[in-house]
């Protein structure tokens, strides 16, 4: 319980309103939410911070290709983010914009302070500038001359007044900091890179720009009205403005962060130019900054192009959102990348969540209702289960240094194997024969010793599952509160005498996969996520471009729809029947329900891809996929100009 009685203040990264949601963002915001949840449980006064980063050039540029004013623009993906948090329920204290007003003058506040200690001077910087990533680069540092070193895009040339912050000041003593705080940058591995390109030696940075206008202005002390500040400087200071710094500083007792939750891609903002601002500014350095790996579908690369980006909302309204987070946080270990697969969380869901948990409760309220009408007393689980139970509390007196460790994936392999001592306890006592022995006190002690570890296993999932677990705690007839954490976590306390309720199966096996895989047609698209510089429109991928006998290995077709019907319980999809005059129709699912109506469509034609894998969608064949094409003003199928044979083929 080392952190009950402190203050517990989480970060997500704030997220660019370029793009929506995917499932990289879920992963963070999953793990911070997680991690603040456990806090409260445990009795920490606890605050969780995210929100929106709205600034700078990538997000002026992407405004501007979609005809929006910036802020029209920030606001409707904001709009998105918060919403989808909120589908989430996500545990949020406060979701900042850095549109905020008091954002603003908080960021104002901190430059003016950085500026009187003279951390701050005026300059020309001459070099280059990613727009993609909103990071300045030297000549040296770039790829082939022009490209950029992390997102591989092309540079632009900046030459601009600017002013800077003295970075190149706080090299030892940021050096120092490393040192003295093991755990400062999480995993270690991470850490060791950021000392090296740190011990390289630090350059001062530039922290204004005057070449376009979207942001936030320099403080009037200063009077220079045609800078703006650079936007990494305006987004790292939101840790603080959103604790009310240099507005309303009643939040403020939360700091030091106790994590700052970032990706792997922004350690370096957040573990070198962050700690020297706050060193600047002479506030407390934040305890732990964790950087996590990427994710990839399917052993891919996600991008845009290929239109294989994981919608987080999509997997969640389909395997369930306590799946989906119980999925990403026990698959990767924390800091190394991850892919994503419906098999791999199909996997997790039935054999860890249904066979493992949802089982086990099954198993109690089957065996507690047919030997002791659900009545289950502890009194003689010590006397004949003593063993298992100090296992138990053994091994779970350690998960809660996990959780801070972001060692999520250990902290639920540990829950594991206190669901296996108790799975494994029933099949070695078999209580069915002690009952048939007339051995009730005994079989009473086992029912109860898995009750009693249930109540554990729950307190401790709550976090992860919070739905899910609500019906277990139900079921067991306990509260999940700091109370009971107590009681049975620290105090290692057991039971009063419980009644069973029984529940509906929590993780019903799925078969088969519940989504569509990748389309070629995008549909998975999002309508913002055209280019969010102008240059990345001339820049094809050279990892996207394949030869023409890759491309003729797809077969497309044209198809006639003879018969559509509306899929029951699916908001997306259309079940028709399509002539690829091969005799019989094919039966295609296709996820265009919300853009036409079932009847308009017998009689027309489509594009189909006709050698595809059969797969089943909500327990359906499909045998094929129509091509359609997706923008902000909605989704068309793909059609031939005039009426051609069905079963032509296209090429
Ligand atoms: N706005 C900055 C953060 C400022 S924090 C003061 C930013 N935003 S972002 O929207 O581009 O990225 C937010 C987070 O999403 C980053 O932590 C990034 O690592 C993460 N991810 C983006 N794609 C990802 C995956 N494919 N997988 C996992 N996380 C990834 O950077």
């Amino acid at each position: 319980m080392e952190n009950s009685c402190k203050n517990v203040y989480i970060t997500t990264p704030i997220y660019y309103v370029n793009d929506v949601a995917h499932i990289g963002h879920a992963y963070t915001t999953i793990i911070a939410d997680t991690v603040a949840r456990y806090s409260r449980l445990i009795g920490a006064d606890t605050f969780l911070l995210t929100g929106t980063d709205e600034h700078g050039q990538k997000i002026a540029q992407s405004a501007e290709a979609r005809g929006k004013t910036p802020k029209e623009y920030a606001d409707e993906i904001s709009g998105k983010f918060r919403k989808l948090w909120d589908d989430f329920d996500i545990t949020y204290d406060k979701f900042i914009r850095t549109t905020d007003e008091e954002h603003k003058i908080g960021v104002q506040k901190a430059f003016e302070t950085m500026y009187n200690k003279g951390d701050i001077y005026k300059g020309d910087y001459e070099g280059y500038y990613c727009v993609s990533c909103e990071t300045f680069f030297t000549e040296k540092q770039l790829v082939d001359e022009q490209f950029c070193p992390d997102c591989g895009k092309p540079t632009n040339i900046v030459k601009e007044e600017s002013f800077f912050f003295r970075l190149s000041k706080y090299e030892d003593r940021l050096l120092k900091w490393y040192e003295e705080n093991e755990d400062c940058i999480l995993p270690r591995a991470k850490k060791n890179e950021i000392i090296n390109f740190v011990k390289g030696g630090l350059k001062d940075l530039s922290i204004s720009r005057t070449s376009f206008d979207w942001g936030v202005k320099l403080p009037e002390s200063i009077n220079e009205p045609k800078h703006v500040m650079y936007v990494w400087l305006d987004a790292l200071m939101n840790y603080i403005t959103a604790l009310g710094y240099g507005t309303d500083e009643k939040n403020m007792n939360y700091w030091p962060a106790k994590i700052h939750l970032v990706g792997k891609d922004i350690l370096r903002f957040h573990s070198i130019y962050w700690p020297a601002f706050l060193m600047s500014l002479e506030l407390p350095l934040p305890e732990h900054i964790a950087a996590h790996g990427w994710w990839t579908r399917d052993g891919d690369k996600m991008s845009k192009s290929k239109g294989n980006v994981v919608n987080p909302k999509e997997v969640a309204d389909a395997y369930g959102l306590d799946a989906f987070r119980y999925f990403m946080l026990r698959e990767v270990p924390f800091g190394q990348d991850g892919d994503f697969s419906q098999k791999a969380l199909i996997d997790r869901i039935n054999s860890d969540l249904g066979n493992d948990l949802g089982n086990l409760l099954n198993r109690i309220s089957g065996m507690s209702g047919k030997y002791f009408d659900y009545k289950v007393t502890s009194k003689d689980v010590e006397r004949f289960h003593k063993k298992e139970l100090d296992e138990v509390n053994e091994i779970l007196a350690n998960v809660e240094s996990y959780i801070y460790k972001m060692q999520l994936n250990r902290y639920l392999e540990d829950i594991w194997k206190v669901l296996t001592i108790a799975n494994k306890a029933i099949g070695d006592y078999e209580p069915w024969t002690k009952m048939k022995e007339g051995k009730e006190d005994e079989a009473m002690a086992l029912v109860a010793l898995i009750t009693n570890i249930m109540a554990r296993v729950a307190l401790l999932l709550d976090s992860v599952m919070p739905e899910k677990i609500s019906k277990i705690a139900a079921s067991l007839g306990i509260k999940i509160d700091t109370v009971t954490y107590k009681k049975l976590l620290v105090n290692k306390e057991l039971l009063e005498d419980t009644t069973i309720t029984k529940v509906e199966q929590l993780f019903p096996r799925i078969e088969e996969l519940l989504l569509e895989q990748a389309k070629p047609t995008d549909v998975s698209k999002t309508e913002t996520e055209e280019k969010s510089c102008k240059n990345e429109s001339t820049v094809l991928e050279e990892d996207n471009l394949i030869t023409i006998d890759k491309f003729f290995e797809t077969t497309l077709r044209i198809g006639t729809i003879v018969e559509a019907q509306e899929v029951p319980k699916s908001s997306k999809l259309l079940k028709l029947q399509v002539d690829l005059g091969e005799g019989r129709n094919r039966q295609i699912l296709a996820g265009i329900k919300e853009y036409y109506d079932a009847s308009s469509l017998v009689g027309t034609q489509a594009c189909v891809v006709a050698n595809l894998k059969p797969a089943k969608l909500m327990g359906m064949l499909s045998e094929g996929m129509l091509l359609a094409a997706r923008d902000e003003n909605g989704l068309s199928l793909v059609r031939p100009e005039t009426s051609k044979k069905s079963g032509t083929k296209i090429s």
